[in-house]
């Protein structure tokens, strides 16, 4: 293998800048040629893409965001797309790619380089921490201490004023973040979509905090849970329901997506992508790293895929008795 390429797709993730600037400097220090394509998947399609050297990284690992962009590439999913990503990556010289990004990307590589032959490794880059094969994707450190951040600030405001807070965080159909900062920021319940609460169950539990002597509340909820159509619609039933609370909601929305990555995605992502390199250097494809028991390996494409990264419902427990 004489170039590797490198791209960022999906959802951007504090931590994905750490891992470019891992493979670029990999890839020097092993004297690979290393290719960066813009815009994830739709770069490839469109021949987007710049040369890396060590010195094209310089200052990245500490900046949120992704110097090479992303997309979520609609074209790549049809056998057009895919054909001009692999001519123009003939083209360029690229005999491996890295593919840094969430399970949509991870699907994608899974068929191109069983298309085309060409060995890919995923490296999980996303905030949802959604995808087995690891105990912690890039970027989701960061936005689990961003979000504490916000509750933090919101806990300010919804005590002096004797509030009930709703607070909808991101993780597509997964609860990790959700579950993590509600019990790191001591929110009075969580609701996750791997759990149902139940609606009668929430105001028994916000009807006894309020008899517990508690004069203010706030309530993680993940952007997939089911409880109600939507946090807003949530927030309505529980204001008609429960007269004690006036009821607000903040949805945290991208800002859980930017900033400088912590300490913790920064090495995360620097041991993922030199093992990514390695990896391909040493003949292996179509495979994806991952951290288990903090040992960097490497696991098929289809237990990133197939199986579920299980949450860790015990944490429910620890927040019902810690919000008594
Ligand atoms: O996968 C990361 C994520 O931020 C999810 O948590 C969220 O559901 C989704 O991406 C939002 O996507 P977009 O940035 O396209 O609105």
């Amino acid at each position: 293998i004489r170039t590797i390429g490198v791209m960022t797709s999906g959802g951007d993730a504090p931590g994905m800048n750490a891992a470019i600037r891992a493979v670029a400097r990999a890839c020097a220090y092993y004297n690979v040629k290393c290719i960066g394509f813009y815009r994830g998947y739709q770069g490839m399609i469109e021949g987007d893409y710049c040369i890396m050297n060590a010195r094209s990284v310089r200052n990245i690992i500490s900046r949120g965001g992704t110097i090479l962009k992303s997309a979520r590439s609609k074209e790549f999913r049809t056998p057009e797309g895919r054909q001009k990503a692999a001519n123009h990556l003939k083209e360029a010289g690229v005999d491996a790619m890295v593919l840094i990004g969430g399970d949509g990307t991870f699907k994608g590589g899974e068929i191109f380089s069983k298309e085309f032959d060409i060995p890919v490794i995923g490296v999980p880059g996303t905030i949802d921490n959604d995808i087995a094969g690891t105990n912690f994707t890039i970027g989701y450190d960061t936005a689990l201490n961003t979000v504490i951040g916000a509750i933090d600030k919101i806990r300010d405001t919804a005590s002096s004023h004797d509030r009930l807070f709703f607070i909808e965080v991101m993780g597509r159909d997964a609860g990790f973040i959700a579950l993590n900062t509600g019990v790191g920021a001591g929110a009075e319940e969580i609701l996750i979509p791997e759990e149902d609460l139940g609606l009668d169950r929430l105001l028994e539990s916000l009807k006894r905090s309020k008899r517990s002597g508690k004069s203010s509340s706030i309530v993680v909820v993940s952007e997939g849970d089911k409880i109600g159509k939507n946090v807003y619609e949530l927030a309505d039933y529980v204001t008609e329901n429960l007269q004690d609370y006036e009821v607000k909601v903040t949805v945290l929305g991208h800002m859980q997506r930017g900033g400088s990555p912590t300490c913790f995605d920064r090495t995360l992502a620097s041991r993922l992508c030199v093992k990514a390199v390695e990896l391909l250097l040493d003949g292996e494809k179509n495979v994806m790293v991952g951290i288990l028991n903090n040992q960097i390996v490497a696991s098929s494409f289809d237990k990133g895929l197939k199986e579920v990264h299980e949450i860790n419902k015990e944490l429910l427990r620890i927040s019902d008795i810690l919000s008594t």
